[in-house]
């Protein structure tokens, strides 16, 4: 895709680095002081469930402003069944742009191809105030429950998207978040020496 000097493509081996530096600097201090996706993706991109086809990143006027990415991971029905589906993130946008509109084209985007790949639904935790605008509901809607979630507790956090309509009409269960992503801190904070120092904060509104 290209339209006004904004292009979306697949993400190139020579510039891996690159684009965490670029996450770095996007959740640096947004949810907890300092951040680890950068590393996430890092440990992400070499697992048998991330998806190469949506591994997309975002460049305008020729720089990289910002990325998004994609697992496959599966709903364990109540009926015994495995269903597929995908997981996304992480996304970001490069902080001086955010809030003009990149992290919706980019995410709209994202989710055609991922349609047009045949996948069914996409399930994550997010923002509904951001996420909403893209189609996407509560998951409780679906009758999907996040795992290891105490009966009862605020899964609002917890959202979904059908890429094909109806795709979880006759599925109620559990889903689960692949594996992958539940980085090592100790690693996460190594990893992390390898960029430019910068200053974690605690800040209001961060959720860890
Ligand atoms: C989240 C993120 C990808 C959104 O991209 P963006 O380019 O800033 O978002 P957009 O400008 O396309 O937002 C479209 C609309 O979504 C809503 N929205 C976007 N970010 C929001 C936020 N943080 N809180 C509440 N609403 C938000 C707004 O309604 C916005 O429209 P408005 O600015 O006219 O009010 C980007 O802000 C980012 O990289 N954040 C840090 C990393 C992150 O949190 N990633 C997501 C983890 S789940």
């Amino acid at each position: 895709m290209n339209t006004n000097g904004v292009k979306i493509r697949i993400e190139n081996k020579g510039e891996y680095r690159q684009v965490e530096n670029l996450i770095r600097e996007s959740f640096w201090n947004v949810y907890r002081p300092g951040c680890s996706e950068h590393y996430v993706i890092h440990v992400l991109r070499d697992d048998p469930a991330f998806v190469k086809e949506l591994d997309f990143v975002m460049e305008k006027d020729g720089a990289l402003i910002g990325q998004n990415m994609f697992m496959k991971t599966v709903i364990e029905a109540d009926d015994g069944r495995d269903i597929d589906v995908l997981t996304m993130g992480p996304i970001c946008i490069a902080p001086e742009l955010k809030r003009r509109g990149y992290g919706k084209i980019l995410l709209d985007y994202s989710l055609e191809k991922a349609a047009e790949l045949g996948f069914g639904a996409v399930l994550f935790e997010g923002n509904i105030d951001f996420y909403g605008k893209s189609g996407f509901s509560y998951a409780r809607r679906f009758g999907i429950r996040y795992h290891d979630l105490p009966e009862g507790a605020d899964d609002s956090f917890f959202l979904c998207r059908e890429l094909i309509p109806g795709y979880l009409d006759d599925v109620t269960g559990v889903y689960q978040t692949p594996a992958g992503y539940y980085v090592d801190d100790a690693e996460a904070e190594e990893f992390d020496k390898s960029f430019p120092p910068k200053e974690k904060l605690k800040l209001p509104g961060q959720i860890f």
